[in-house]
């Protein structure tokens, strides 16, 4: 069942048609689900023709298809990677029993709880992104914001699926929920802060796919693992999804550095308020930002000790990332993990049961896959023979949740006064003047082929198009 049946209401590769309670509950959603894109997806979009991928078939090589799609006729659906024969759990104390193709009773509303979390960041993202279309830095830029756009749509409908499926009435009353939750509102907030933040410019958009979308890689590859089958494949064919958002942030960061140090050697200056005077983004406000996307999004992994953590592993729900390939008993009872902790305003380190210290592994996991991306950005200065270098803050620096919460940390990891917390923070954190600033740089560009000042074209196009493409049309 790997194809994908673009004839139905909802496209799918689940045999959707041969289990009718469940496809009138999901077309019963469907409307409400179409409601909430129009009124919170991307402002404006109604009328364009936007070149998109859809996805044709859940195999890992060539599942995209490329054509012009009006927005709101996007086919969202539901794909779930190919069934693994004889999956087994992989981890836990259920380590060697055959993977579950449905809910055990005792982890029910755990597992529910871990899938509506993780479904609650997907429409938030949209929301959050709904006003950027309007301030675009060229055509490529805004197809690409679109097309994360539309797959976190698709993400939600991923989750609603496995609630509605699996999870009876209770699963249809959370997939509701989950429509009717908005990010940054103070009576009905989506469930993590993070998400909950405004993405009021692109700096701030390339920054979110760059880190917080690279978050949500790890927490799908640790329910890639899962021993709940269903979630496992769906999640699997999500990442692959998610990929592109990751290089959405990556090369749009990088493309704002090489228009920097293009622009500070032609002029042959360092001065960011020269720099901020010709148009573009001095480094040092990149790493504010930087600094601050890092930090809010460390918090998304949680506590660095926490119980539940262990139980989810223990059960089998969520796993390590790369759980399979790891060369250890995938049991953790008796391993041991470092983890942070503070004496004395000293940061110390401190050996804990793994098992206890899961979020602080997934934290550091993805702490590494984001240094290997700053050291990319980094030949960028290298190349241009600009001396200035990206260096990710302390994983204590600005935090809100777990250890950190309440101590001040500056970047270099040492524990600070709140007397020189609040004199220095705004040379590690971007200032009103500097979002201000970044603000006031975000124009529209529309015609094919140009981009903004403050940031440089991309190397190739989408789908081997040119640059130059005309990759949305407007009508
Ligand atoms: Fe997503
Ligand atoms: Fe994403």
């Amino acid at each position: 069942m790997t194809g994908i049946d673009y004839n139905e209401r909802i496209p799918n590769n689940v045999g959707l048609s041969g289990n009718k309670s469940l496809q009138r509950a999901l077309e019963h959603w469907q409307p409400g689900y179409l409601k909430w894109w129009g009124e919170m997806g991307p402002d404006k979009s109604q009328a364009m023709d936007v070149y998109l991928r859809t996805a044709v078939s859940v195999e890992p090589k060539g599942w995209a298809h490329y054509d012009y799609v009006r927005m709101p006729d996007y086919r969202w659906g539901i794909f779930l990677a190919p069934a693994e024969a004889e999956r087994k759990v992989n981890f836990g104390a259920h380590k060697g029993d055959p993977a579950w193709q449905d809910v055990p009773g005792e982890y029910r509303s755990t597992l529910r709880r871990i899938i509506v979390t993780q479904g609650d960041t997907e429409p938030a993202s949209v929301e959050q992104q709904r006003h950027l279309g309007l301030t675009c830095p060229s055509l490529y830029d805004l197809r690409n914001l679109f097309q994360v756009n539309v797959e976190e749509g698709r993400h939600l409908w991923a989750m609603v699926y496995l609630l509605h499926a699996y999870f009876g009435r209770d699963g249809r009353e959370e997939a509701e929920a989950l429509l009717e939750r908005r990010s940054g509102d103070a009576d009905n907030p989506r469930i993590l802060t993070a998400f909950n933040e405004k993405t009021p410019d692109w700096l701030s958009f390339f920054m979110f796919t760059f880190i917080t979308d690279r978050d949500g890689k790890y927490q799908l590859a640790a329910l890639a693992e899962s021993a709940f089958d269903p979630l496992s494949r769906t999640c699997r064919f999500m990442l692959t999804e998610e990929a592109h958002h990751l290089f959405v942030g990556e090369t749009g960061i990088a493309r704002i550095i090489q228009r920097t140090c293009d622009v500070m050697n032609q002029h042959k200056t360092d001065d960011p308020a020269r720099l901020r005077g010709l148009g573009v983004i001095d480094l040092p406000t990149l790493q504010k930002y930087l600094n601050f996307h890092f930090s809010v999004t460390s918090d998304l992994y949680g506590s660095e000790i926490s119980s539940n953590a262990a139980s989810f592993y223990t059960q089998g729900l969520k796993g390590r990332f790369d759980e399979t390939h790891l060369g250890d008993d995938h049991r953790l009872e008796a391993a041991e993990y470092e983890v942070p902790d503070v004496a004395e305003d000293r940061i110390i380190v401190r050996h804990v049961p793994a098992l206890t210290a899961l979020n602080e592994r997934l934290r550091d996991d993805w702490i590494a896959d984001v240094q290997k991306a700053i050291d990319r950005w980094n030949r960028i200065p290298d190349k241009a023979g600009v001396p200035f270098r990206f260096k990710l803050p302390h994983k204590g620096f600005n935090r809100r949740i777990g250890l950190f919460n309440g101590l001040h940390v500056d970047p270099a990891g040492e524990v600070v006064s709140e007397a020189e917390w609040t004199h220095r923070h705004g040379g590690w954190l971007p200032t009103e003047e500097d979002r201000a600033f970044v603000h006031s740089l975000m124009g529209r560009v529309t015609e094919p082929g140009k981009f903004a000042n403050w940031i440089a074209p991309p190397l190739n196009g989408i789908n081997k198009q040119p640059v130059n493409f005309e990759y949305v049309r407007f009508s």
